[in-house]
């Protein structure tokens, strides 16, 4: 697979709130504009991406359309697990199952169940089978933060474990041989420029590793600020600050220095935090910070585009 965007999977996660739903959006939308049939997949009760788009969130389990090529939904493990047991019952009343505690009392006696349930979901969409496409060719997965994320990638294999013959396991079989092929499944992490973001990622790094001996393909820094000055620059305004001919009262001019001071260490705290990444050789996408109050379609593309360029 040249690109993460090629494959038939894509998963990303990282630190929460560092901006994964955003681009899960923009990969979605990068890939779509590459003229694969995308959906982006929100686990959980999210419904993030549609809403930059600006659409309305469509019921659990309902696709909405949200550009050419471009599609999301939202699975909620819960719900999933739900219908899955329905479906296995038959005749078993899905109130009956909701109300009884039964749904309770197996979720807790078969962990991992709700993740199993979410991974097969989410196989299923990837699938193409003889006679029905699924109608996509990439499935690009918001997954939780890491830690989540890895319980849910990890979920077929300690799930298949338990079961090791019938339909679950067979099941669960597609989906690891799946998350196992590089040519099929790439996962990206999203930090920001910090250190507990960025070491989150190489957590997951790890955690794939571990898990499915697997490794990132590139890891998305969100969030960067401008690199405005150079030390030497820097040097030269705290010199400006000191001269009393320039007409500019003191006072202001300790406040402009000290504002260049202080964007010029919060950017280089972000660039050590990049430095970081790139000593264990890892891809990095850097994204900037977006200043105009809601990111909406119009900065969704702009990343889009980069991330384009740049995976
Ligand atoms: N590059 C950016 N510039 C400015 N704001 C951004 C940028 N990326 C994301 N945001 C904003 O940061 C907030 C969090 O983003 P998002 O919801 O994508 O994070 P998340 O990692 O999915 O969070 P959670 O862990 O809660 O699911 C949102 O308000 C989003 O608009
Ligand atoms: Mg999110």
């Amino acid at each position: 697979m040249r690109s993460p965007l090629d494959g038939k999977l894509l998963v990303v996660s990282g630190k929460g709130g560092v901006g994964k739903s955003t681009m899960a959006a923009a990969l979605g939308l990068a890939a779509a504009r590459r003229g694969r049939r995308t959906i982006v997949v929100e686990v959980g009760e999210e419904n993030r991406v549609a809403e930059i788009f600006g659409r309305p969130a469509g019921e659990a389990g309902a696709t909405v359309a949200l550009a050419d090529g471009l599609s999301s939904i939202s699975i909620d493990p819960d719900r999933a697990l739900l219908e899955w047991l329905q479906a296995l019952g038959g005749r078993v009343s899905g109130r009956l199952l909701a109300s009884s505690g039964t749904f309770q009392y197996f979720a807790a006696a078969a962990p991992g169940a709700k993740e199993v349930v979410t991974m097969l979901k989410i196989w299923q969409l990837t699938h193409t089978s003889g006679r029905r496409r699924a109608g996509y060719d990439l499935v690009v997965v918001d997954a939780p933060a890491t830690g989540h994320a890895l319980g849910l990638l990890g979920s077929p294999r300690t799930f298949g474990a338990i079961a090791r013959v019938g339909p679950i396991a067979s099941q669960t079989r597609h989906v690891q041989d799946l998350l196992e092929d590089p040519a099929s499944t790439a996962f990206v992490a999203v930090a920001l420029g910090t250190e507990m973001a960025v070491t989150e990622a190489l957590e997951l790094q790890q955690g794939l590793e571990l898990q499915l001996g697997r490794s990132l393909s590139a890891v998305i820094v969100n969030g960067l600020l401008p690199k405005r000055f150079s030390a030497s620059e820097l040097r030269r305004i705290e010199a400006l600050g000191e001269i009393d001919a320039t007409g500019v009262d003191s006072s202001l001019r300790r406040t402009a220095v000290a504002a260049a001071r202080a964007a010029h260490a919060r950017s280089r705290l972000q660039q050590n935090q990049l430095a970081r990444l790139r000593r264990r050789s890892m891809q990095v996408v850097s994204v900037p910070f977006v200043w105009n109050g809601e990111l909406g379609i119009a900065e969704l593309k702009s990343i889009a585009e980069r991330i384009d360029r740049d995976l």
